[in-house]
């Protein structure tokens, strides 16, 4: 089974030019089937995600090309509304082509996606936002037949008990297909949702709100042809700045706003790392072990991100004193916990809560990423660690992070993936 092997204690430094959002990215992708059109996307990261996210396309009748971080999608061609259950279990983004499905056929034929494995990831507050707009959804052994009622397929309020991003996302790509006004109320207000509106307006689509509890579509408005820039991957940004916490040196992140990051940039902070920003940059310094810090919550945006947590947690695992992390928004995120165990980590869990103290420096171990973030978070605590550390579980991380060890590597990193 293919690995990195990491040797650690190598300190970090340089510049790297962030990819493309992988959760930015999925959904526009998804959106681009509203337009009867050619539409061009750039920095668009070259992820395992993306891949399947594009097989979908092909298959719907699209043409999907790429040239380099640049994709082109053409709709025009749209001549099926249903997606086989292998390409709906290969992410959780492929939820979202039931929004756009229904916009722009009026039908849709899918099954539940797949994701990584954080606790139960139902889709109930997607069902109930486009069944809100008049979408008649069946649900049988799995699969969802969706009908556009066609008479009652009308814009309206739309009210989420939890700001879920699928779900807004989901309710502002079906909304674009409804007449009249569609107003998602306790929306959600990741940067990654004002992305999709920015795209959906740069197609003619009148959207305004995001980043705002609440999202006001005007559906109907007439799509064109749209070229647009993926923002880059705040959550890859805050992965090699929490490399370079663990493993000391001075990284620059580029081709990201700052603002993306606050929570996690002031735990760095807090940790005794140094940091300065600029428009579209990042530069975190550290010269000394981490410390430990204030709890850390995640939360719904502008709060801490449920997809740094194991990434922080690697990287003060390693360091000196202690940080109480509580996990609000998944019920099993911690299961890098044991594998950081195997490292030499200190950390107790008790339900939603994992208290880490640190212990000077983990050593060296073969672990194995058991999801996405859990992956990265191996990798981070590998860089600050004793000796060499072996992790395996490769396409876990290969789905959210372009170049991974070529990036670490060009920082000064001893990480190569072997066969
Ligand atoms: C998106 O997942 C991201 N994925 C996740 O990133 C991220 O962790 C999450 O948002 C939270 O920020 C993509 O964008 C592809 P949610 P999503 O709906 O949309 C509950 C990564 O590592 N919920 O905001 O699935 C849900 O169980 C991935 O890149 C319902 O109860 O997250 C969770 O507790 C992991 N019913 C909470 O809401 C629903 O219908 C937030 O989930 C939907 C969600």
């Amino acid at each position: 089974m293919s690995c990195f092997e990491i040797t650690g204690g190598r300190r970090l430094s340089g510049s790297l030019a962030i990819h493309g959002a992988k959760n930015s990215v999925l959904p526009i992708l998804a959106a681009c089937l509203l337009v009867p059109g050619q539409c061009v996307l750039h920095n668009c990261p070259d992820l395992s995600d993306v891949s399947a996210t594009l097989d979908i396309l092909r298959l719907l009748g699209c043409r999907a090309d790429r040239e380099g971080d640049t994709v082109t999608i053409d709709a025009r061609a749209l001549s099926r509304f249903d997606v086989p259950e292998y390409l709906m279990r290969e992410m959780r983004s492929s939820v979202t082509f039931l929004g756009a499905l229904l916009a722009r056929l009026g039908e849709a034929e899918l099954f539940y996606p797949g994701g990584c494995e954080l606790g139960p990831r139902p889709i109930d507050l997607h069902l109930s936002a486009l069944r809100a707009l008049g979408a008649e959804i069946l649900e049988e052994q799995g699969a969802l037949v969706c009908r556009r009622c066609r008479k009652g397929f009308q814009g309206r309020e739309i009210c989420l008990s939890v700001p879920s991003v699928g779900a807004t996302e989901n309710a502002m790509l079906a909304a674009c297909g409804c007449p009249g006004v569609t107003t998602v109320v306790g929306a959600a207000q990741e940067p990654e949702i004002v992305d999709l509106q920015g795209f959906l307006c740069a197609a003619g689509a009148q959207v305004s709100g995001a980043g705002t509890p609440t999202v006001t579509i005007r559906g109907d408005a007439p799509l064109h042809p749209a070229e647009y820039a993926v923002m880059g991957d705040r959550i890859a940004a805050a992965t090699y700045l929490c490399g370079c916490a663990a493993a000391g040196g001075e990284v620059e992140v580029t081709g990201l706003a700052p603002d993306t990051l606050t929570a996690v940039l002031a735990c760095l902070e807090e940790a005794g790392c140094t940091l300065h920003t600029g428009p579209d940059r990042i530069v975190l310094a550290s010269t000394a072990p981490m410390k430990g810090i204030s709890p850390v919550r995640t939360a719904p945006y502008p709060g801490f991100p449920t997809d740094a947590q194991a990434i922080l947690m690697a990287a003060l695992a390693g360091g000196e004193g202690a940080t109480l992390f509580v996990e609000n928004i998944f019920d099993s995120r911690y299961r890098h916990v044991d594998e950081l165990r195997r490292m030499g980590a200190d950390i107790q869990v008790a339900g939603r809560a994992a208290m880490v103290s640190g212990v000077g420096r983990l050593h060296g171990a073969p672990v194995r990423s058991t999801d996405l973030r859990g992956g990265a978070a191996l990798v981070t605590a590998a860089l600050g660690a004793e000796g060499i550390t072996q992790v395996s579980g490769l396409r876990h991380i290969k789905r959210g992070y372009q170049g991974l060890d070529k990036n670490l590597r060009a920082l000064g990193a001893d990480i190569r993936e072997l066969p």
